[in-house]
């Protein structure tokens, strides 16, 4: 019997989550928090040792359907909680493609899995862009549509968008995550977020200068310059809030955070979900989320992409 594992890590956006989407530049880092799945061959269909017919699960479907397998066993784990902002399914599919592929014998290389993770993100929410995927894919850092050392690792076009995604190679500084407990589903919010720029010229300037927050970022980030990403970040919370995808509970935690932090965002979709801060001083941030009633927890970048094989 055939059978293979492979993980894939979560990621944070350091910058210009959403107005991503509509081809501006954004930095996301992946995370030492990874979400691992092992595939055997079986007489059906099963998840995590129970039959399923993956109605809920459209991701994982669009990943066996690209692959033309129907019965198949599929064990998770993960680090990542669902809705958290943390790129969840993004990682889900990324292992699992790899693991799928791993499995049937085709190659399993990150060129290989980005194309198919992101049409079963693309296919499950109906909307959205490669940079979460990227992120799982490539792990380390990656930006998208800003100025690469080198080649792009890959170009995406969809619906009149086009994606450069290259490799950033980030200095090492301390980020602090808050999560919300709040779970929130990415392509709602996506979509309000394109309804809102559709109908309002106001709306559509916000996007743009998020993208411009983005380019200023990610060459703060290169040079180390830890002030001014903070700053940076920080206008991009409130470019963001008056986009809608803010609430209090990440407001509470953003300000809460503030304090001791160069600066502070939500990251990912919003509407719950979490939020980021970047500090010297994380133990100190970690104490003032958990009091604002957050769960925090110091991530680690610098990690490996989608890989196949079984990992701690
Ligand atoms: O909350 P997450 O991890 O699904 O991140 C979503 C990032 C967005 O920019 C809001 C959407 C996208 O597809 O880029």
């Amino acid at each position: 019997m055939r059978s293979a594992s492979a993980s894939a890590p979560g990621k944070f956006v350091v910058l210009g989550e959403h107005a991503v989407v509509y081809g501006k530049p954004a930095v996301a880092l992946a995370i030492d928090r990874r979400f691992r799945c092992t595939v055997s061959e079986s007489s059906r269909l099963l998840l995590n040792g129970v039959p399923d017919d993956l109605s809920l699960h459209p991701h994982m479907s669009n990943i066996l359907k690209a692959n033309g397998v129907g019965k198949i066993s599929i064990v998770t784990e993960s680090d990542l909680p669902s809705g958290s902002g943390l790129g969840s399914s993004a990682a889900l599919s990324a292992a699992l493609s790899c693991a799928v592929r791993t499995m049937l014998g085709k190659p399993a290389d990150e060129k290989d899995v980005i194309g198919e993770a992101y049409d079963a993100e693309f296919g499950a929410q109906g909307i959205g862009s490669p940079m979460d995927t990227s992120a799982s894919v490539h792990g380390g850092g990656i930006g998208v549509n800003i100025p690469c050392d080198g080649e792009p690792l890959w170009t995406i076009e969809r619906n009149g968008n086009r994606w450069d995604v290259c490799d950033v190679h980030a200095p090492e500084m301390t980020f602090v995550v808050g999560y919300t407990g709040i779970k929130a589903l990415t392509g709602p919010l996506v979509e309000r977020v394109r309804r809102y720029k559709d109908r309002n010229s106001f709306a559509k300037d916000i996007v743009d200068e998020i993208g411009s927050v983005t380019l200023e970022g990610a060459d703060a980030l290169r040079r180390n310059d830890r002030v001014k990403l903070g700053k940076l970040m920080t206008a991009d919370h409130k470019l963001l809030s008056i986009l809608g995808v803010s609430g209090p509970e990440l407001n509470r935690l953003v300000d809460a955070a503030a304090e001791y932090s160069y600066g502070a965002k939500l990251t990912g979709a919003g509407g719950g979900g979490s939020m980021i801060a970047l500090t010297d001083r994380p133990e100190k941030v970690c104490e003032t989320i958990r009091l604002h009633g957050g769960t925090p927890m110091i991530v680690n970048t610098g990690v490996p992409g989608v890989k196949a094989g079984k990992t701690s």
